[in-house]
């Protein structure tokens, strides 16, 4: 049968090689489940050279040798678009690149380019603060659904959001891509937010961690906190969110704490994240930080971003010098790479490119709605009714600020529906014509691109590039919002007071990464407009409404006396007109309350004195002497008096609470209280309602009340109930004592307060522990490495 020995053979070895090959190839198909993800990430390693492994430990794959990228590198703080599932090594199929996007109000692609076709929209979902504002855990995770669905859909695996940041300070430009000054509200909802989001299979990031505070010289402050304040406040953010949430990865920050750059920090991302609290995902550094590879691989960093040739050689180098050990650089790879094969691509799984936009526009309207915040309202001047004709005053009720400007925006988004649009679409009766003088306006400012006032200084003017009076490319998200308000003389407010029975008025203000500009004063021209504008309304007995479309806590004290009304917008998302609209006409009654408490004046802030650091314009250490003396935490325990307290937020319909009970008198553990909350008005309404605790000070000082619990009611219709329970556990109870290193609760009486905002307590009830208790131990780790002066309920820092 066969002509000779060799076709024998050749037949053979053909044979046992195609066998071979085909074991091989169903062991390693993607669907094969011969190997766990842990064994497949091993064995890719194993068969990988050094330069590949750090080729993509360092950008992704970016510097593995002969990986051409099909992408154009949008420049600085770039995010891999069109690496989505490319193959980095060819002999490796199974090791594609991440695909990553930013950002934390919503999948933020490259904008859509002129005549480009099947653009892939994505939705600009409410910013942080607005949805933390809502209280509502449950909406937050519905949003973090729709979020990671459009991750998923699109074939992204990454998403790096969301931002866990206290709200130390409302001057950092990023606050509104964060929740809260507290952190049980931080940490749960940014928890709701990567459940909601990884129900996908995808992966949610944590940011920034850690104590990313402030803008100022952002890549190199040192924060200087205390243990007590880190592990009580900022630190607590994270802990709720990691071990509630299980983000599959978490993002270091830029900056230095406590004398180490964060991403080189043991102590930070070994000791503590993954020892005590669990944390098993992989960690990524924020792109294009600073500090030294060698110090960030050794410290836990499992991929390096943006990356950079110097990063690589200096890996390639640290290896072959015996400073690195290609074991270790093998675990942290390995680590990425189980990631990596755990997403959906790497599952088989398909994508739609074709999510649900219009569900997804809906639940962003509803939400925010839910978070904005009802400041003021006299006499209840709101809502308005369909028949009272409006005049809307000011440039962004008609070019909304749907978000903040950076890695925060979310530049794919279809479309940003404005006040006046939402309005009008509400059935409003706007002023006829007057909406042309302010598009008009808007129109002009766009022709114009006049580097806005904001930005016409030498740092600035530097730090963008900015030559002659044009303003650059990059700022046309920041045009509207940054360039000042239209001028309008007596004469034409009292024409527009003529054809209209209310008059509402919206200021703007965007603030983002790289700027402290989250704080920016009311200008002269826009306080001009609100005192003349109250002052021919009201004498003509009519009605003056303000509505804030601004990123963060905002200066009210000076002028919160004029209007009738005044709404909290926030950065509201893609929808933030509709849902203006909506509280507005009482279509929704708003039942946001403030994550954050508004001062009266900056300098009643506890960190103003510290805030950014010193030297001022470039700070190198940032002291955070106020200690755990944040936010309602100093302002409830010093008595200094606030504009509107955290937690605030009125409705247009009222509650009664009643019935606060605990089911024990002794704490032996764990202890639940209840209480009933009923809707006492004419309206249906939901109602936040907060349990703050005053604990014992035996062993240790303690803020005069703290949040330890929160939730909200459904729709309650009037004189309909709802139990509402809080559990608190020994972790609620405890103080962190620096000087043993534990969790402790001291013994002694504690007070539970239930009430509808910090300073509107409804109940209280008492419980008591007879022994102090150690709840927690942990290590003794992150010590400030300069000396602090804290504030002290005993004497006040200098
Ligand atoms: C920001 C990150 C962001 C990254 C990528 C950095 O400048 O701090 O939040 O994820 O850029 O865009």
């Amino acid at each position: 049968m066969f002509s000779d020995n060799r076709s024998v053979f050749r037949l053979l070895t053909g044979s046992i090689l195609f066998a071979g090959l085909l074991a091989f190839f169903c062991w390693y198909s993607p669907c094969s489940h011969a190997m766990s993800v842990e064994e497949e990430a091993a064995y890719i390693v194993s068969q990988m050279t050094l330069e590949e492994k750090i080729g993509v430990l360092v950008g992704d794959g970016r510097y593995v040798p002969d990986f051409e990228k099909n992408t154009n590198d949008a420049g600085q703080g770039m995010i891999i678009e069109d690496m989505r599932s490319q193959v980095i090594i060819p002999r490796l199929p199974r090791l594609r690149t991440t695909a990553m996007s930013d950002g934390p109000a919503g999948l933020n692609r490259e904008a859509k380019k002129d005549g480009e076709e099947n653009f892939e929209y994505t939705t600009a979902f409410p910013t942080g603060t607005c949805l933390a504002a809502s209280w509502n855990m449950e909406l937050v995770k519905r949003i973090g659904d729709a979020f990671g669905n459009e991750v998923r859909e699109y074939g992204y695996e990454l998403i790096l959001a969301p931002g866990v940041n206290l709200h130390r300070n409302p001057n950092d430009g990023r606050v509104f891509e964060y929740y809260s000054e507290d952190p049980l509200l931080s940490g749960k909802s940014a928890a709701a937010m990567v459940q909601g989001m990884q129900q996908h299979g995808i992966g949610a990031t944590l940011k920034h961690f850690m104590a990313h505070n402030q803008q100022a010289n952002r890549h190199h402050f040192n924060a200087v906190i205390s243990q007590r304040a880190l592990r009580e406040l900022y630190l607590r953010s994270f802990e709720i969110a990691v071990r509630e949430g299980h983000p599959k990865s978490i993002m270091t920050s830029y900056n230095r704490m406590n004398g180490l750059y964060t991403d080189e920090n043991v102590e930070l991302l070994q000791l503590l994240t993954r020892q005590e609290w669990g944390f098993d995902g992989f960690y990524i550094t924020d792109f294009d930080g600073k500090g030294s590879a060698l110090g960030k691989v050794r410290a836990g960093i499992n991929l390096l971003m943006s990356g950079s040739p110097e990063e690589f050689d200096e890996l390639l180098t640290a290896v072959k010098n015996q400073k690195l050990d290609e074991k270790l650089l093998d675990e942290r790879l390995t680590k990425y790479i189980e990631f990596k094969l755990s997403c959906p691509y790497a599952l088989g799984e398909e994508i739609s490119a074709n999510p649900d936009l219009e569900a997804h526009a809906a639940l962003a309207r509803e939400a925010a709605a839910e978070g904005l915040v009802l400041l003021k309202n006299d006499n209840s001047c709101l809502p308005l009714e369909k028949a009272e004709r409006v005049a809307l005053f000011g440039k962004t009720a008609y070019s909304l600020i749907p978000y903040g400007t950076g890695s925060g925006e979310v530049r794919s988004h279809k479309r940003s529906l404005s006040m006046h649009d939402g309005m009008k679409e509400l059935g409003f009766q706007l002023v006829e014509g007057m909406d042309k003088d302010y598009l008009d306006y808007v129109e002009k400012i766009k022709r114009e691109n006049k580097v806005p006032d904001y930005f016409n200084n030498p740092k600035m003017r530097a730090d963008n590039g900015i030559v002659g009076d044009q303003a650059p490319k990059h700022f046309k998200g920041r045009l509207v919002a940054f360039s000042r308000e239209r001028v309008l003389s007596r004469e034409e407010v009292e024409g527009y007071a003529g054809r209209s029975d209310v008059a509402v008025i919206c200021f703007g203000r965007s603030s983002g990464e790289n700027y402290e500009n989250g704080y920016l004063p009311i200008t002269d021209i826009e306080r001009t407009l609100l005192e003349t504008v109250c002052d021919v309304y009201h004498s003509a007995g009519k009605k003056v409404v303000v509505v804030l479309n601004v990123s963060g806590v905002w200066e009210t004290a000076s002028w919160s006396d004029l209007p009738d009304a005044i709404l909290m917008a926030w950065l509201p998302g893609q929808e933030g007109g509709g849902a203006i609209a909506d509280v507005l006409s009482g279509k929704a009654n708003p039942s946001g309350k403030l994550p954050d408490t508004i001062p009266v004046k900056y300098d009643d802030l506890p960190s103003a004195p510290y805030y950014p650091g010193t030297p001022k314009e470039e700070p190198l250490n940032s002291l955070y002497n106020e200690g755990i003396y944040v936010g309602y935490r100093y302002f409830n325990t010093f008595d200094v008096p606030v504009a509107y307290a955290f937690g605030h937020g009125l409705s247009y319909t009222t509650f009664e609470y009643s019935d606060l009970k605990g089911d024990k008198e002794i704490f032996d553990g764990s202890i639940t209280f209840s209480v009933k909350v009923t809707n006492t008005g004419d309206r249906a309404g939901k109602e936040a309602v907060q349990l703050y605790l005053t604990a014992p000070m035996d062993k240790l000082e303690k803020p005069e009340q703290e949040l330890k619990g929160f939730a909200k009611t459904q729709l309650l219709q009037p004189g309909e109930s709802e139990t509402l329970q809080f559990v608190l556990d020994g972790r609620a109870l405890a103080s962190y004592w620096s000087g043993i290193s534990a969790w402790v609760a001291d013994a002694g009486v504690y007070v539970v307060s239930v009430g509808a905002s910090s300073r509107d307590i409804r109940q209280t009830k008492t419980f008591q522990v007879p022994d102090g208790l150690v709840v927690e131990k942990t290590h003794d780790i992150l010590f400030p490495d300069y000396l602090l002066n804290e504030l002290s309920r005993n004497r006040k820092a200098f």
